[in-house]
Formats: C-alpha cells, sequence, structure tokens
C-alpha cells in the first residue's frame, strides 16, 4: 500500500507506549490518524499533537467500539489501516501458594475468561470491524488491496512465564487467528498480520525500571541483541513495513531482540 495523506488509519491504545509509536510514524508520513483509548487526556492532547482524532473507546464494549469507528470515520473517511495494542488481561499461576491463606489456590476461571476477552475477543472486534467498514470501499491499487490489519500478539504466546497463563492463551488465540482472518478477508483485499514484540521500554516497562532497577537490568541482559529493551519507535517501524509492503500477509512476527523468554 502507498503510504500517503488518502490514507486513514486506526490506532486503540493509541495514547500509550506501542499505540502511540504506531500512530505517530504513521501521522509522521501524512496518514490521518484516530486514536482510540480509554485515557481521555494523554488521547486527547496526543491526539491533537499529531493533527488526529480521538475517540474514548473501551476495546471490551461492542457498543463503544462501533461508536468509535463511526466517529473516526466522520472524520477522516475509511480507515485502511487498524493497528490495534490495546488489551485487557489479569495474571496468576494456575496453582500458587496463598501466603494469607496458607494454601494453595488457583487462578479463577473468571479472571481467565476476562483476559481472553480481553485480548483475543477485542481483537477479533476491532480487526472485523474495521474489515466490514474496508468491504465496502474501492481497491487501494492493482493488486485490489482495501486495507491492512496489524495485531498485536507477545513473545509470551509462544514463551510464556510463570503467572502468564491467560496473557499467552489470550496472545495465542491472536497468533491463531491471523492465518484464517487473512483467508476470510482474502478476496476483499484485507491483508492481517500481528506483531510479537518481546521487551519494549513503555510505560509499564518504564514503571519497572523505577521501581525495580535491578529486575530492569535483568530483562535487558536477557535480551541476546541488541542488550536492551525494545524502542517503540522500532515497533512503528515495522508497523510502516507491513502497511507499505503488500506481499506481508497472514503472518505473525516476532520482533523481540532474539530473546527467548525463561520460565521467570
Ligand atoms: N511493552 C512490552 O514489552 C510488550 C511486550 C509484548 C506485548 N506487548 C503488547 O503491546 C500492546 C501495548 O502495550 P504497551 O506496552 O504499549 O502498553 P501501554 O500501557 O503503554 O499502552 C496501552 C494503552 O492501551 C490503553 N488501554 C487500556 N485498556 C484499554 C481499553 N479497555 N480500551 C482502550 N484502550 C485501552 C491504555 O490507556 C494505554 O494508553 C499490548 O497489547 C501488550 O500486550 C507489549
Amino acid at each position: 500500500m502507498n503510504i500517503d495523506t488518502h490514507l486513514s488509519a486506526i490506532v486503540t491504545g493509541g495514547a500509550s507506549g506501542l499505540g502511540r509509536a504506531s500512530a505517530q510514524a504513521l501521522a509522521a508520513s501524512g496518514v490521518k490518524v484516530a486514536v482510540f483509548d480509554v485515557n481521555d487526556t494523554l488521547g486527547e492532547s496526543f491526539a491533537a499533537e499529531i493533527g488526529g482524532v480521538f475517540c474514548h473507546v473501551d476495546i471490551m464494549s461492542e457498543e463503544s467500539a462501533l461508536a468509535g469507528f463511526e466517529k473516526a470515520r466522520a472524520a477522516h473517511g475509511q480507515e485502511r489501516i487498524l493497528v490495534h495494542c490495546a488489551m485487557v488481561a489479569g495474571g496468576g499461576k494456575t496453582v500458587g501458594w496463598d501466603k494469607e491463606n496458607g494454601g494453595y489456590k488457583r487462578a479463577t476461571s473468571e479472571g481467565f475468561a476476562r483476559s481472553m476477552d480481553g485480548i483475543a475477543t477485542a481483537s477479533y472486534r476491532m480487526a472485523s470491524i474495521a474489515a466490514l467498514g474496508m468491504a465496502g470501499v474501492e481497491p487501494l491499487n492493482e493488486d485490489g488491496e482495501r486495507g491492512c490489519i496489524i495485531l498485536t500478539s507477545s513473545c509470551a504466546s509462544q514463551d510464556g512465564q510463570i503467572g502468564q497463563v491467560a496473557y499467552g492463551a489470550g496472545k495465542g488465540a491472536v497468533n491463531a487467528m491471523v492465518l484464517p482472518m487473512a483467508r476470510d478477508l482474502m478476496d476483499l483485499g484485507i491483508r492481517v498480520n500481528a506483531i510479537l514484540p518481546g521487551t519494549f521500554a513503555t510505560p509499564p516497562m518504564l514503571g519497572v525500571k523505577e521501581k525495580a532497577p535491578a529486575v530492569y537490568a535483568g530483562l535487558e541482559a536477557a535480551v541476546p541483541f541488541p542488550r536492551r529493551l525494545g524502542d517503540p519507535q522500532e515497533f512503528g517501524s515495522l508497523v510502516m513495513e507491513l502497511v507499505r509492503n503488500t506481499y506481508f500477509n497472514g503472518q505473525c512476527i516476532r520482533l523481540d531482540g532474539g530473546i527467548r523468554m525463561p520460565p521467570k
């Protein structure tokens, strides 16, 4: 897809971290960007900074998502690009020792289901709403390309750590939806890919650096090369390549400095 000022994009979780870097990269190339997030303060100011529009969207809610797409399309026309970064998930060991009660406890089924909802169902929700809109517009080029969907998975989908059973399973479901979704949408000229980040220096990770510098140093040391956390701009750069390069389809790509996560 030729990246130019005719295109519009939606970036979920666009107020912070990897979503923000993706929105920044797209806007720098002239793409009109709608920032979907629940953080109104950050989202509003950032959208204004990049000349985009902010939409308060909670990815857990169908109603909220549909209203966000409507607002974004009213402002910028039909999006041709969706970058879905937001997620909602919890942690917890399948069975672990409960110090307070002095016995074993298990992570609840409700907690597991919420993570599946916040990762897998929300990814499907945002991707399918975007695809339905893209289906109704003219192709962009001689390949018949109509749009490009990028989902955010995680290396935890392949090497999930202790306490990541729900998160890893949710992200694994994202990987598993990429190929069948790309096949579902192939006749419409809509591509679907996912990025599996390793450890990136976004606000949640920078929080670890502040509170537990030794833990953060350990995270850096665990990356074979380069021996540091990923820069969100490196994620944004891959997003741009996935948009630009029409031959990328049905793919789950690790972006991780060669890391293979240990059990903990
Ligand atoms: N940072 C990493 O090391 C890393 C590694 C692997 C995968 N990931 C994945 O990358 C994605 C982005 O993570 P990040 O590190 O940039 O996090 P971040 O906290 O910096 O950004 C996440 C954004 O999502 C928004 N958000 C949260 N709940 C939402 C909801 N219900 N609806 C809409 N927006 C919501 C937050 O307000 C925030 O702006 C996530 O899917 C995460 O699983 C991150």
